[in-house]
């Protein structure tokens, strides 16, 4: 079995406001402080000078915990701008994001990554960790009529992905997909799976899909406000249906349609032409 990897106790950061400046400070949830900061719910600071545009994560740096994360942040405050724009430079560098599209080779890397979620929290339900093997089939499987996309840093470490199951065996349902999206923990929260899925719809849609599911587990603030954000409409929920962690959960169906039901639709295009897909890959990569 693939272990899931840890994630750090703490992190040292930056934003960069809408006017330019960076903001250091400290958290033990990187993406939830991130969203503080863009609600207006943060540091004065960021509140002052977060209005009309966008904060970016300009700086992460993990840190052992609250302690050792509070040190950096101090050091970061005091450094002279200049110092400032070369860690930001140095990091926005690094953590350039590249989708590709993933081959089974790739299954160590995204067993891992999905097994965070096995072992902590209930956005699945599987119980047992994933093994490599189960996904280097799973992604051989998905690439034969859909799209398995990864998301790297300039490193090639795996942020997150992407992928679009059939949504059901029999013949009439071969317009409709089912999307997945999981990102690294230590990923979430800036724009990484917006890309994945700006990326992966845009394919499906030019493949010829219908109808695109989401089954999420119900309640998943985060996924559920992130599926409504692209157009998903929840339209039922099983209750009670999968137990984990000592509960039992609701699961909520989700679904977007890419298109008005065509009354003559043509096979789904099983790939598409190479120029396609990287033009797509290329518009969500920096
Ligand atoms: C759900 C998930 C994929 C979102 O990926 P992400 O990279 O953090 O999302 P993005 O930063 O691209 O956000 C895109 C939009 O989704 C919405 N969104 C995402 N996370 C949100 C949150 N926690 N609260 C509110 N809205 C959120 C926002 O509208 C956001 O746009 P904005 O930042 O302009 O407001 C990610 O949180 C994740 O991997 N979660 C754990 C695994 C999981 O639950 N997967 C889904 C299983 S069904």
């Amino acid at each position: 079995m693939t272990a899931a990897p840890a994630l750090p106790a703490a992190w040292a950061y930056m934003v960069r406001c809408p006017d330019g400046s960076l903001y250091a400070g400290w958290t033990n949830d990187l993406a939830r402080r991130l969203r503080a900061h863009r609600t207006g719910k943060g540091a004065r600071y960021t509140r002052m000078r977060g209005q009309g545009g966008t904060l970016a994560l300009a700086y992460a740096e993990p840190c052992a915990g609250k302690s050792a994360a509070l040190k950096r942040e101090a050091a970061l405050k005091r450094l002279p701008k200049a110092e400032k724009e070369a860690l930001a430079a140095a990091w926005a560098a690094q953590n350039r994001v590249t989708l590709r599209m993933a081959a089974p080779a790739d299954a160590p890397a995204v067993a891992a990554l999905y097994n965070h979620y096995v072992a902590n929290g209930t956005a699945c339900f599987q119980h047992t960790l994933a093994s490599a093997a189960d996904f280097a089939k799973d992604i051989a499987a998905v690439r034969k009529a859909g799209p398995f996309l990864l998301a790297e840093n300039a490193a090639g470490a795996l942020l997150g992905y992407a992928c679009a199951h059939p949504w059901a065996e029999k013949d009439g349902f071969a317009w409709d997909a089912e999307a997945t999206v999981y990102l690294a923990p230590a990923a979430v929260g800036r724009g990484i799976g917006g890309r994945l899925y700006r990326a992966l719809l845009a394919i499906l849609q030019a493949q010829g899909y219908c109808n695109v599911y989401a089954r999420i587990t119900h309640p998943n603030p985060a996924s559920t406000a992130f599926h409504r954000r692209f157009g998903f409409v929840r339209y039922a929920v099983e209750p009670h249906t999968a137990y984990k962690n000592g509960q039992w959960l609701d699961l909520a169906y989700w679904r977007l349609a890419l298109c008005p039901p065509p009354p003559d639709p043509a096979p789904v295009q099983k790939r598409l032409p190479a120029a396609a897909l990287r033009a797509i890959l290329a518009a969500e990569s920096e």
